[in-house]
């Protein structure tokens, strides 16, 4: 008889905000090696947010050898692992100089706010209103346009490198598969749309740079190169690993984690959504193959681009403080040793005891938009204790969520029948069960819940065959969904919710 053919597995990179991940999967969606390494937070000031860009790159190589040695120690061997594919946080934002493949300054993280009054004067700019319309984001402190155009008014290296015309600019996504691929030596300088649709220069509809948004910015593309926009699955444009003990293999994937996320929850078709509680929380509505555009405070995105006639496009509802409002009360406040734990401080209380805690600590995203905000916590009397405030920081982003939904609703006409959720937040069943209950349709956490990264892998292995289609990834990871259902009413839920609306309105202009 012929022999079997070798098992296969596609390996993810997973840069997040806190951590970096490389996780190995076989072919039916499972974990089968993983190594972790969390990076530093840098903090300058108050509202700045900053990573390392060289740190980033050491954590995923390591995460890389890490995950591949547990794997080897399975008694597999690394050449069944067919491709890798990259999924990072978005809007992140990296320059370097082109000739020494140096970085010019630390990242700028997406939470980042100090562009705050820069991106007041560019709203008084003629125009400003109609930038929504065609790259599908607000102007706010978010996008990566606003933190580039910061670092050239701000950083004289930056500044400096801009007029001699040898400045590189990049998402995550970008600085790594250079960086992974070499650096100058090989010069890989791309980007996939669902990442440069963050940087507010790509128009959506056509998925490449707008000329008139560049103008708009005053952004001279003969001073800054900005990376090519390929395809999110691709055989050959993201290159080859130049080290670790992968060197050689191929990169064929790559999606910026929350569309990831949406892949990895097999969000193929319009009408799915998924929530991703990670360090923010992001929803993301598939939409079809043509953008809509909101009327009510969310985004317009790219879903995924897996090549010609499989593009998808989302509606994204970005919550900016979602687990790391729990890494809060653990770090800055010592309510607990760790963010697990902290479910179980608020179990310890039967309600939140009057307390709402607005965590505005980048202003607020999606559907407020308020960059002036600030965290604030209101209702606390005498009866407060900690595990109130616990509770209404896990609420938080429970009500947030609910406002982006009723949005969705708005602008698609339709209204979500369930959720499928994921990310380390979703590990409590309180706040899962406080979600179904402040939205009213059922809650579906997926057993695997490292959905980010199977996105990921998915992108990676379409790209060479691993999976042949989409149709192919529909019976991964459907075995032990855990289904809550909302077990209040519909009338006490919008009780609730309006004290919190009132609360947003009382949090605004603090940072004024
Ligand atoms: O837009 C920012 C997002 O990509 C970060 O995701 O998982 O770090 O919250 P996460």
């Amino acid at each position: 008889p012929a022999a079997a053919p070798p098992i296969s597995f596609v390996g993810a990179i997973d840069q997040g905000t806190t951590s970096s991940r490389f996780i190995i999967f076989n072919t039916k969606g499972e974990v089968v090696s993983v190594h972790q390494l969390e990076f530093e937070q840098i903090y300058p000031h108050s509202g700045w947010h900053e990573h390392n860009p060289e740190e980033l790159v050491f954590s995923v190589e390591a995460c890389i050898d890490g995950a591949v040695k547990k794997f080897e120690e399975q008694g597999h061997s690394k050449e069944q692992i067919k491709s890798v594919g990259i999924t990072n946080q978005r809007e992140t934002t990296v320059v370097w100089d082109k000739t020494t493949g140096k970085a010019l300054y630390n990242a700028i993280v997406w939470t980042d706010t100090r562009a705050q009054d820069l991106v007041r004067r560019l709203k008084n700019r003629l125009g400003s209103s109609e930038l929504t319309s065609r790259c599908g984001l607000p102007l706010s402190t978010y996008p990566s346009a606003s933190k580039l155009l910061w670092m050239l008014e701000n950083v004289p290296a930056v500044k400096d490198a801009y007029e001699r015309g040898v400045l590189a600019f990049g998402t995550v996504d970008t600085w790594l598969v250079y960086k992974l691929n070499g650096g100058p030596a090989r010069d890989v300088y791309v980007s996939d749309p669902t990442n440069a649709s963050r940087t507010m220069f790509m128009n959506l509809e056509t998925r490449d740079y707008d000329s008139d948004l560049l103008d708009w910015f005053r952004i001279d593309t003969s001073k800054v190169k900005l990376p090519k926009i390929v395809p999110s699955s691709d055989p050959e444009v993201y290159g080859t690993l130049a080290s670790t003990v992968l060197k050689g293999f191929k990169i064929t994937g790559c999606l910026g984690d929350q569309s990831a996320a949406l892949v990895g929850q097999k969000g193929f078709k319009p009408g799915r959504a998924k929530n991703t509680y990670g360090t923010g929380c992001f929803l993301l509505y598939n939409v079809g193959d043509k953008p809509v555009y909101s009327k009510h405070g969310l985004l317009s995105t790219v879903a995924f681009d897996f090549g010609p006639g499989e593009v998808m496009y989302a509606l994204e509802g970005s919550i900016a403080v979602g687990g790391s409002s729990v890494k809060f009360l653990v770090d800055n406040l010592g309510f607990s040793e760790s963010s697990a734990k902290v479910s179980a401080l608020a179990e310890t209380v039967e309600d939140n005891g009057g307390v709402t805690f607005v965590t505005a600590f980048s202003g607020l995203f999606a559907p407020y938009w308020i960059d002036d905000a600030r965290g604030t916590i209101f209702g606390l009397t005498a009866y407060t204790q900690r595990g109130h405030i616990a509770r209404a920081t896990l609420e938080a982003t429970c009500f947030q969520t609910k406002a982006i939904l009723e949005s969705m609703a708005k602008d698609s006409g339709k209204a979500l029948k369930e959720l499928a959720v994921d990310g380390g937040m979703c590990n409590s069943d309180l706040v899962m069960q406080t979600q179904a209950d402040l939205i009213g349709i059922p809650v579906e956490r997926p057993a695997m819940r490292e959905t980010t990264a199977l996105g990921a892998a998915i992108a990676a292995g379409l790209a060479v065959g691993v999976w042949e289609n989409v149709e192919d990834l529909n019976g991964i990871n459907v075995e032990g969904t855990t289904i809550f259902k909302p077990q209040i009413s519909e009338a006490d839920a919008s009780k609730q919710f309006e004290r919190w609306e009132k609360a947003v309105q009382m949090s605004k202009g603090w940072a004024n």
